[in-house]
């Protein structure tokens, strides 16, 4: 039997060849395995080493050692050759082919009319505003005039959250719900700023019994506009503007006389256009509004001799309903591309 220097060599060369011309990744692994794996060739005259005489084992141990690193530096040298390989096309690239297009996004058809109607109402100088979906029933109804016993606020109709510690604040302010009209957020705006205020808050609201709709949640963009000598004139013309931005230049509105507990009087707004009667209907109820109520200047501190205001609010999706010539409002939320890439 060689000596242990001289069976290093031959093995060495052996490995080397075999590493080098390893056609492909499975081919190499086999060859790592067989010279360096634990029962690899390699490996066994590395075993080898403790039984040595103890004078020859400094030399040997060095040799061996030096001869693995190469072996890996070798086959990690390999291995990245064969892994390019193996990414590049297995053809020639046709350079002359047409580009391949990357399908672009949309925007929902709700955020395209909610962008719609910020983008007007910034044209005559509105500003967004926010305010909570989890709100409290101070903001939400008794600050809006809105009386404990108003049926509005039967569970029926609100969802009522379960407050977590119920600190002095939120026992003042009632229980929290989940917002059922973007309406509270005149409040949280007004108690933070005086006028003149002119704002608009898209936003989202939640319903347990929205009978006509059939969705426990929509959209509304509420409108509050205070400042001295507000006129019902003043809202007719903007409210106007708007629609016939929104719904093309034929629109026409009128006033209805109608409740609600924040504004006195109070307004129901039709509106008319070719898209009405497309539905069959020569007019369409489509908001509310009217002049903001004193009760709730008061609450919320301004002086009712110096300040007036209009204030309204209409659902989103059924404005896009109406563009859209749309008849079912689940569409919009079953996020079915075939029907949100019509828009
Ligand atoms: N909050 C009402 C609703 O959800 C809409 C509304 C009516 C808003 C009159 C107003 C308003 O600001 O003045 O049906």
């Amino acid at each position: 039997m060689p000596g242990f220097l001289e069976q290093i060599e031959p093995l060495k060369q052996a490995a080397l060849s075999e590493l080098r011309t390893a056609p492909d990744l499975t081919a190499l692994e086999l060859v790592r395995v067989g010279y360096l794996g634990s029962n690899g060739r390699f490996t066994a005259l590395m075993k080898q080493l403790g039984s040595l005489p103890k004078d020859e084992k400094p030399a040997a141990g060095k040799a061996v050692n030096s001869v693995k690193n190469e072996l890996e530096a070798v086959l990690a040298e390999r291995r990245a050759e064969l892994e390019l390989k193996a990414a590049l096309p297995k053809e020639a690239t046709d350079f002359t082919l047409p580009g391949r297009r990357r399908a672009l996004g949309k925007l929902h058809p709700l955020t395209q009319v909610t962008e719609d109607i910020i983008r007007s109402f910034r044209k005559i100088g509105f500003v967004v505003a926010d305010g909570p979906e989890a709100e409290d029933e101070y903001h939400c109804f008794d600050a809006l005039n809105t009386p404990a016993d108003h049926p509005a606020r039967d569970t029926q109709d609100t969802f009522y959250l379960k407050s977590p510690a119920a600190d002095s604040a939120s026992v003042e302010r009632g229980s929290l719900l989940l917002r059922t009209h973007t309406s509270s957020v005149q409040i949280r705006v007004m108690e933070k700023q005086q006028p003149p205020v002119r704002i608009i808050v898209p936003g989202r609201v939640y319903r347990r019994d929205n009978a006509d709709a059939n969705n426990p949640t929509f959209h509304q963009v509420e409108g509050l506009y205070v400042d001295r000598n507000v006129t019902v004139g003043d809202l007719k013309g903007t409210v106007e503007f708007v629609f016939k931005e929104l719904m093309g230049s034929e629109t026409r509105i009128r006033f209805r006389p109608h409740y609600f507990s924040y504004t006195e009087p109070s307004f129901e707004i039709d509106f008319s256009s070719p898209l009405t009667r497309k539905m069959g209907k020569e007019w369409l109820e489509i908001a509310g509004c009217g002049m903001v109520h004193p009760q709730v200047f008061e609450t919320v501190g301004y002086d009712t001799e110096v300040w007036s205001g209009w204030a309204f609010g209409f659902g989103i999706e059924r404005i896009a309903m109406i563009r859209y010539g749309i008849n079912d409002i689940r569409l919009f939320y079953e996020n079915d591309l075939r029907f949100l890439r019509q828009f």
